[in-house]
């Protein structure tokens, strides 16, 4: 029997992702929302296209949760986006309400599910699964640091003309405007950002990721991103169900690491099939480190504003 994976929210992100995992040919997959038949419709037009890809999956629509018995990975990214007129608060609260619920409902069917979590804000979106589902911190984990270094990585690569392949970059804390690409750690073929490209032209890619996901947002002017943000939540299945031992940057609940304490942050995890096994932790310079902590500290202020 194939790994199961549950995907609650079965909109662009989550019907893209389920696109990425089928092509992956790792699991079978059930995409669940509140929208009556739009789930279903997603899933059989995507099951009717596995002939034609040469994948043997079953892709599952519904609005209920009894499909999603037995999941060995749930993805959360269900939610509403802030509208014009609603408040952060207001986004906070419904969010997760839908968060609350998506995980209440999902852990009594699938008991043993590890939890990728995309749904804004991020950060303390995390922690509402990691709290309603009584999990522990390594089930639970939250995308947005893929995402942010694979925008970084892709403007590199663009800007120098090499394959994405010899890009690392990695971009750490909160998933928002403070996030902290971190320009000394990344390089390409090992060679150092800052010694491969201008001042200049380094701090101009450092603000397009920063702002990556507004750039989308006002092309598209309707909907957000989804075909990175799922393709990264598509590599942390594979590394969780493959158990990889996959180092990425990814959301998880610190306990000490990087100075920070319960909170959710976005830190160098290693994911296997256990979910999250270890943070690494690198050696900051004291900028480095002020950044981080002012990024921390806007993660705090929105888990204060939260009541769960
Ligand atoms: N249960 C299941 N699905 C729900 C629920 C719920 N209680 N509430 C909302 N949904 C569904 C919506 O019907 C919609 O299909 O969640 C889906 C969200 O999809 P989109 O609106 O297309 O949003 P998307 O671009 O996929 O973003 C998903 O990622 O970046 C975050 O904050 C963003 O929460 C958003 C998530």
């Amino acid at each position: 029997m194939k790994p199961k994976v549950s995907i609650i929210g079965a909109g662009m992100t989550g019907a893209t992702a389920a696109h990425w995992l089928a092509d992956k040919e790792i699991a079978d997959i059930v995409l669940v929302d509140i929208v009556e038949g739009m789930p279903q419709g997603k899933a059989l037009d995507m099951q009717e296209s596995m002939p034609v890809a040469g994948k043997d999956v079953r892709i599952i629509g519904t609005n209920g949760y009894e499909d999603t018995a037995g999941s060995d990975v749930i993805v959360i990214t269900a939610g509403l986006p802030r509208k014009p007129g609603m408040s952060r608060d207001d986004l906070l609260a419904i969010n997760s309400e839908i968060v609350a619920k998506a995980t209440e409902e999902t852990i009594k069917l699938s008991p043993d599910a590890i939890y990728i979590i995309l749904t804004n804000p991020l950060d303390v979106m995390c922690y509402v699964a990691m709290k309603k589902g009584n999990l522990p911190r390594e089930r639970v984990i939250g995308q947005a640091g893929i995402l942010d270094s694979a925008r970084m990585r892709a403007f590199v690569s663009m800007e120098l003309d090499v394959s994405v392949e010899n890009v690392n970059c990695y971009v750490l804390g909160g998933h928002g405007d403070s996030m902290v690409p971190l320009t000394r750690h990344s390089n390409v073929a090992g060679i150092p950002l800052n010694e491969i490209l201008s001042k200049d032209r380094l701090d101009a890619i450092v603000e397009r990721t920063r702002k990556g996901g507004g750039e989308i947002v006002g092309l598209l002017k309707t909907g957000s991103a989804y075909y990175a943000p799922a393709a990264a939540i598509a590599q942390m299945v594979e590394a969780i169900l493959k158990d990889k031992h996959l180092i990425v940057p990814s959301s998880v609940y610190l306990q000490g690491e990087y100075g920070q304490r319960d909170i959710f942050f976005g830190v160098p995890a290693q994911l296997g099939r256990t979910g999250l096994e270890k943070v690494y932790e690198y050696d900051l310079n004291e900028e480095e480190m002020a950044e981080l902590k002012a990024s921390a500290e806007h993660v705090a202020e929105t888990m204060r504003d939260l009541s769960i």
